[in-house]
């Protein structure tokens, strides 16, 4: 169902690699509610291809942008606003990568050229999105601006890495630039802290399988999908939401503010 939330509005979404990725659902949902949207995503991930399927039912243009190169992110705003006729609503940051995990490197025996690469991709990456966006007045006024998080930027989850670090340096980007964005230029700045979603960046995590099933029993509504982590992201870039700026905003049927399940007690029993 359509309630044309986002209508005339324009925005850049980050992050689409497959049918299984958050960005992907948010492209598909941005353009039902009735906006103009840009995808974007690193040369490489283009490189699959599977981009230009989503491009065609969405009826937007790709513009590839490596999110740690200042230069292609210039390159990237500059050629949306041309391409939308004009300044920005919204944008997604989607992005998320850890070297350490993918090469199986231990949190106790970091790579530090991996944890800076890691950094600069999954936290670094937002703040340079939104000095670029600012410096050239890219975002309408009351435009908002979200990235997708993860509780492990609170509390310890073992193989989650330094994506943890990173995630909690993230959410603090959200805060910083938000107080800026909100004063300067009434712009937005949020963080959507999703449940676990089977997508590439999910997978990559040890024990993924085993511990999407423990936070499905923990949450008293289960685990939200990454449609339902859309249809949140929707809202935040709507006017419904406009004075919500600065917060993480846990989407995770609850699982934040449990402590224990029956089903986990009765495991015990
Ligand atoms: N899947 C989960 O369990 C989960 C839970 C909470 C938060 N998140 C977050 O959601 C976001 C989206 O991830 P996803 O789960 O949809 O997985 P995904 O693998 O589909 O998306 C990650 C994206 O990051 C992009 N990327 C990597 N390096 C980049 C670079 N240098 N420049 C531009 N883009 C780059 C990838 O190409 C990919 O499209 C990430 O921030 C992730 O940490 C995921």
């Amino acid at each position: 169902m359509s309630y044309g939330l986002l209508k005339g509005k324009k925005g850049i979404i980050f992050g689409a690699l497959d049918q299984n990725s958050i960005a992907w659902k948010v492209a598909e949902m941005a353009h039902s509610e009735g906006a103009q949207i840009v995808l974007t995503n690193a040369p490489i991930a283009l490189r699959m291809g599977e981009i230009n399927a989503l491009a065609e039912k969405t009826s937007s243009i790709v513009i590839p942008a490596d999110a740690t190169s200042e230069e292609d992110l210039k390159n990237l705003i500059e050629k949306s606003m041309e391409h939308l006729g004009g300044k920005l609503d919204f944008v997604l940051h989607s992005i998320g990568m850890s070297l350490n995990v993918r090469k199986n490197k231990h949190y106790t025996d970091s790579n530090y050229d991996f944890t800076h690469k890691g950094f600069d991709i999954s936290a670094l990456s937002f703040h340079k999105l939104m000095k670029t966006t600012y410096a050239m007045d890219a975002i309408n006024p009351w435009g908002s601006i979200v990235a997708l998080t993860y509780i492990a930027a609170q509390r310890a989850f073992p193989d989650y890495n330094d994506m943890a670090d990173n995630k909690a340096y993230l959410e603090s980007i959200a805060r910083s630039f938000g107080y800026f964005y909100g004063k300067e230029k009434k712009v937005r700045v949020n963080t959507i802290s999703q449940s676990p979603t089977p997508t590439t960046a999910g997978k990559g995590v040890k024990g993924f399988d085993q511990f999407i099933a423990y936070a499905n029993s923990i949450s008293p509504l289960g685990n939200a999908s990454a449609e339902d982590c859309a249809a949140y992201t929707i809202s935040l870039f709507s006017d419904l939401t406009k004075m919500v700026t600065m917060q993480n905003l846990f989407h995770d049927g609850g699982f934040s503010n449990t402590g224990v399940s029956q089903e986990v007690m009765e495991k015990f029993s």
